[in-house]
């Protein structure tokens, strides 16, 4: 990263210089708040390290000022000893952290580094919703898993088409959203997107709200209601919880897509009806039909472009990713972030709620942090995590697999952190990971790490 480093006190700042330069950084080194303003003004930096008490200007002055540039550099304040309200302060003004006087050179440059994954992976975030051409979308699914690859790859060309759609996934694993996506990727973008919950209603309700109804077509019938499917007009209709249609309305339903026609409950006069279906369901649709609790015929037609989305336990990389998304989605522009330790967690967790329950992991924990930036394992996790047994039966072997690679990868992510630490010097970097040259090298290969890190 591209460092401006603001300290008066010229120990300081030639140690902490030397020592983020070590991490591979590029630092700019002033003394004085004023230049650090200059230096902030003249050209762009990623970070800017300040002390508090400074000539020329504060650190919270500073902090201020650097907060209204665009782009604006994250911030880290180095305040003297005894005075973490002074931290606080600058907490509450946007800095990203701060440490405390005296610290340890190696603390400020493991959060720095920290910083930089948070970056690495927000950029990605920006150039994977740049990749589908989502820029103008406000509907984003986040993901680079192999498995969201592949949703992600199909969904263009979905969306193109204007064939009926149906999605199948767990609870929370991004259904409606995928809906909103191909709604706004498609020419029918400008026209509605009209979403029905079709569960938890009796037979002639779910009807009357599919159809619509003409005045007086019952006794509370006063005036005439259209149905979704009127108001999908132009646009997309989304039918939620398909397999909760009952059999007899199913036969309604089929007619309504086979024909695009529809007379509203109680009326004669046929609608013609310019909709686009996509319908999804948590069950798996197919087996219903097998048990003779959904039409074939329905679900033939309904299936002409199925869609399915993965439980979040089998696309455990996209982890990371997403809650980057989410800390910049609900994080105000502040750079939380998570330990080490508390993402190894996450990762292992079972995540039975999907996506949906690590978004509200994410709010909550935003929510009840106090002063600083890093987002707690137990305001994360309230439920801790799940035994094994509650991951998919038929997938116990595949299971495990992820979870070793999950663990590979985390292995392999922290030796190339010390590795670009050290200037890919192998006999340094096996000192700090603690093992042999010869252990390093065997685990180098059998990771895939090259050592071209630095
Ligand atoms: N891949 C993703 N990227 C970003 N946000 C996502 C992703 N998947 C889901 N979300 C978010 O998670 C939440 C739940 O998603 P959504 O409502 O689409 O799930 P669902 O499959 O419809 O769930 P349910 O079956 O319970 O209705 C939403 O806030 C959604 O924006
Ligand atoms: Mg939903």
């Amino acid at each position: 990263m591209n460092v401006l480093l603001a300290e008066d006190e010229r120990s300081i700042a030639v140690t902490l210089r030397h020592a983020l330069e070590e991490a591979g950084h590029k630092v700019h080194s002033v003394a004085d708040g004023r230049e650090a303003l200059r230096e902030l003004q003249a050209r762009s930096f990623d970070l800017l390290i300040t002390d508090i008490r400074m000539p020329g200007m504060d650190g919270i002055s500073l902090l201020k000022e650097a907060r209204t540039l665009d782009p604006a550099p994250h911030v880290i304040v180095i305040t003297g000893h005894g005075t973490i309200e002074t931290a606080v302060e600058a907490i509450r003004h946007g800095a990203y952290d701060y440490v405390l006087k005296p610290f340890l050179n190696e603390d400020l440059v493991r959060k720095v580094a920290t910083l930089t994954e948070f970056r690495r992976l927000k950029n990605k975030v920006q150039a994977l919703e740049s990749e589908v051409g989502l820029d103008r979308a406000r509907a984003r699914l986040v993901g680079e898993s192999d498995a969201m690859r592949r949703v992600l790859a199909v969904v263009r060309t979905v969306a193109e088409s204007d064939e009926d759609v149906l999605i199948t996934g767990e609870t929370g694993t991004g259904k409606e959203l995928l809906a909103k996506m191909i709604h706004e990727l498609s020419a029918r973008r400008d026209g509605p997107f009209v979403v029905l919950s079709c569960s938890g209603f009796p037979q002639t309700l779910l009807e009357d709200e599919i159809f619509g109804h003409e005045k007086g077509a019952f006794t509370d019938a006063r005036a005439l209601k259209p149905g979704r499917f009127e108001r999908a007009h132009g646009g997309v209709l989304f039918l939620d919880d398909i397999d909760d249609v009952p059999v007899e309305t199913q036969v309604k339903l089929l007619r309504v897509l086979q024909e695009r026609t529809l007379e509203r409950l109680g009326g004669e006069k046929t609608l013609r009806v310019d909709v686009r279906v996509v319908a999804a369901t948590k069950v798996d649709l197919q087996s219903a039909v097998e048990d003779g609790e959904f039409r074939e015929d329905l679900f033939y037609r309904l299936n002409v472009v199925p869609i399915t989305l993965p439980p979040l336990r089998e696309r455990r990389s996209d982890i990371p990713l997403l809650m980057a998304h989410f800390i910049a989605v609900h994080g105000k522009g502040r750079g939380y972030r998570i330990s080490e330790e508390t993402e190894e967690k996450l990762l292992r967790h079972g995540w039975p709620g999907n996506v949906r329950e690590l978004e509200n992991a994410v709010r909550r924990a935003i929510a009840m942090i106090g002063g600083g930036t890093e987002l707690r394992a137990e305001d994360l996790l309230l439920g801790g995590p799940r035994p094994p047994k509650e991951e998919p039966q038929a997938g116990e072997g595949q299971v495990e697999r992820s979870l070793r690679d999950v663990v590979r990868e985390a292995e392999a992510r922290h030796i190339r952190r010390v590795l670009k630490h050290t200037g890919s010097h192998r006999g340094r970097a096996a000192k700090i990971l603690g093992i042999s040259r010869k252990n390093l090298w065997e685990k180098m290969r059998e990771l895939n790490i090259t050592g071209e890190e630095a």
